[in-house]
């Protein structure tokens, strides 16, 4: 078995390129959110107990400016918002959808406070239920800081812009006030343990003169990672968080199909690869894998991804061969 106790900070500076990295990096995606509610301190934490590298919060903005980790604005699925502020209810056009909830931007960063996380998939355990309070990305990055000291690895940080298009159009941007975090814990190098990642270029593309720390698109469309679309990527981009259908596609019966180039496709453009996301449930898991996500994890790995997203870090380290330190 390896131990991972040799630094995150320590792989990245042996390796500048993300793709020639010795190692495949555990992102807990949402933090350890089979196990806890996504997007809480708890789900973080134990993400890194159980040997996660990196933790991703998604950001969204509070009505005056806080960013926050929910995986979107509307949070009625993931708080217990409709319980504690009922008429708060709206319906908006969010990014050409109409969606009716309760929504980050018209609650100030006191109100969310007071909210509390709860699951949000219905077959998975809701035993810590109104239970955790809603983090900040400051607390998220304090969280990642202080775990790093505690256990001597570093621990990094993912931090993804949701909706930062609209968020811009209510003069509430996400790139600037995340940059400013970021800066202010020195987390701006190439080299840093820090990856920034969205679903829109825009986003990626106002942010790439104002920092050298790694930036990743998001894709799930196979039109967008030709080895055309990958080189015009790379302008922006260090690599790509690809839907893991794109390197291993799903058939009719949910059998995993051959894999396609698209891990030498982008390592050949210069772009390093994360896959998104790995989860044990059948809902996810493609039946081929026997019901077993550590083989799928496996497979990712042999075929040289150099990350994956996942619910559940403890099975990712226990598919690679990973001990972590606590
Ligand atoms: O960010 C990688 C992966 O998390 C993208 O999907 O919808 O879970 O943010 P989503
Ligand atoms: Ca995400």
């Amino acid at each position: 078995m390896v131990t991972i106790g040799k630094t995150l900070a320590s792989l990245m500076l042996a390796s500048v390129v993300f793709h020639a990295a010795p190692t495949t990096l555990i992102i807990a995606h949402r933090g350890a959110s089979g196990h806890r509610p996504e997007h809480t301190i708890e789900a973080y934490t134990l993400a890194i107990d159980m040997g996660a590298d990196v933790i991703e919060p998604d950001l969204v903005s509070t009505k005056d400016g806080a960013l926050i980790a929910r995986h979107e604005n509307e949070i009625g699925a993931t708080t217990d918002v409709a319980d504690k502020f009922a008429s708060r209810k709206a319906t908006k056009t969010i990014d050409g959808m109409s969606v009716t909830g309760w929504f980050t931007e018209d609650f100030t960063l006191a109100e969310i406070k007071t909210l509390r996380a709860k699951e949000r998939l219905a077959f998975r355990a809701h035993t810590y239920d109104g239970q955790f309070l809603i983090p900040t990305f400051d607390e998220v990055l304090d969280l990642a800081a202080r775990k790093s000291r505690e256990t001597g690895r570093t621990i990094g940080v993912y931090p993804e812009t949701k909706h930062p298009t609209y968020f811009r159009s209510l003069k509430l941007p996400i790139e600037e006030p995340m940059l400013a975090a970021l800066k202010q814990r020195g987390l701006t190098k190439k080299t840093s343990p820090v990856f920034i990642q969205s679903f829109e270029a825009s986003s990626l593309q106002r942010m790439r003169p104002l920092t050298d720390a790694p930036l990743v698109m998001l894709v799930s469309s196979a039109a967008l990672v030709t080895p055309a679309k990958l080189a015009e990527l790379r302008a922006f981009a260090d690599g790509i968080g690809a839907e893991k259908r794109l390197v291993i596609p799903v058939n009719g019966e949910g059998m995993a199909l051959p894999p396609t180039t698209l891990v030498a496709d982008a390592h050949a453009a210069h772009l390093f690869v994360h896959v998104w996301t790995l989860r044990k449930e059948a809902q996810f898991l493609p039946a081929s894998y026997g019901g077993d996500m550590a083989k799928e994890a496996k497979q990712f790995a042999d075929l040289g991804v150099d990350g994956m997203f996942t619910d559940f870090p403890d099975i990712a380290a226990r598919a690679l061969g990973r001990v972590a330190k606590r």
